[in-house]
């Protein structure tokens, strides 16, 4: 991390709530490895935030394992980048408060994920949810990223965390680094197998709507075998009227590269059984490395608990310095040799 301070800082974060999906995968995890030469990454299984939503405490400490592990199958390198659980470093907490006095309510409660999450949980619109962002601005603003790569539906947080860090610097002078956010051009959304017009998410209550990371060949090939298309037979890419065989189209192109016109090349006058298989074909060779990987991790706890401590110690003394700095600026009594 500390080896070439001309890089960019980029911070991500990813929850540990339920099963990885491969819409997880190729939207999120898989391009946050490619990132880690040309900037200093930041990454970060952020479980603070997953309790927003109740979850159960084993369940929760189950899944951060998982979390974390996953991230170090999809090829996320701890010497190169900084790579910790949210909860390992307070400073997060810390920062959080002063940019909570730094927001007005209104700007959260016009946030469309506190809006749509607390339509569908009347029972528990907790303060938490709420001040989600302003957390989320403390993940970001703490290390001075400058790049954050998040999905589409997480953009409006990041320009959130833009207008905090620009009122702060506007009050108390120069302190935050603008943080922008980058989405990746392909694959941004994988939808539904089943219903192609919607996320694939990992609480779909259909189950061949999601491929998830832990389900072997068999269950991949079946749910591919299973994905709705349509009934026109030709393979297009024309996500408008043809979602269902755009979306297999969108998921061939990550795995194999190759482009839209090289796919309907390839299958021209071919029918959709061929192109399923295909599609699951490649899932299945492109995930097996990263299962494999993923299960050995797992299985090691010493291991995964070591890359976590020291990621932590490495995200504590990196933020510590902006702490100060933020804290020196509002007016806090700093103690010399503290
Ligand atoms: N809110 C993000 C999500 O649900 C996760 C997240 C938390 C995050 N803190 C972050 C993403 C900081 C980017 C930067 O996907």
């Amino acid at each position: 991390m500390e080896k070439d301070n001309a890089k960019k800082i980029v911070f991500s974060g990813i929850q540990p709530t339920g099963s990885f999906t491969l819409g997880n995968y190729i939207g999120a995890v898989r391009n946050w490895p490619l990132l880690q030469d040309e900037y200093n990454c930041i990454y970060s299984v952020v479980d603070q935030h997953a309790l927003t939503v109740r979850q159960d405490p084993a369940t929760l400490r189950k899944r951060t394992y998982e979390a974390f592990a996953m991230l170090l199958a999809s090829g996320i390198d701890p010497e190169k980048s900084m790579l910790f659980v949210q909860s390992h470093n307070p400073i997060h907490s810390q920062l959080n408060w002063i940019l909570a006095c730094n927001v007005q309510y209104g700007e959260l409660t016009r946030m469309t994920q506190f809006k749509d999450k607390s339509a569908k949980h009347p029972e528990n619109i907790n303060g938490g949810l709420l001040t989600y962002p302003v957390l989320m601005a403390a993940d970001i603003l703490a290390y001075n990223a400058a790049v954050v790569p998040v999905g589409i539906d997480q953009k409006q947080h990041v320009e959130l965390a833009r207008n905090i860090a620009q009122r702060f610097n506007s009050v108390y002078g120069e302190t935050f680094v603008m943080p922008e956010a980058i989405s990746p051009k392909v694959g941004a959304k994988i939808m539904s197998l089943q219903e192609p017009t919607k996320k694939m998410s990992k609480s779909d209550e259909n189950l061949n709507a999601t491929i998830l990371l832990s389900d072997d060949k068999d269950a991949i090939m079946r749910k591919f075998k299973r994905a709705v298309t349509d009934s026109d037979g030709e393979i297009r890419y024309d996500v408008e009227n043809k979602p269902g065989v755009s979306n297999l189209m969108g998921i061939y192109n990550v795995f194999t590269g190759k482009s839209f016109e090289e796919i309907e090349k390839e299958f021209q006058g071919q029918g959709y059984g061929v192109l399923k298989e295909a599609v699951g074909q490649a899932v299945v060779d492109g995930l097996a490395p990263i299962q494999g990987e993923y299960n050995r991790i797992l299985s090691d706890k010493a291991y995964l608990e070591g890359v976590m401590k020291d990621g932590a110690m490495k995200a504590q003394r990196y933020s510590q310095r902006i702490l100060d700095k933020v804290y020196r600026k509002v007016g806090f009594v700093q103690l010399k040799n503290k």
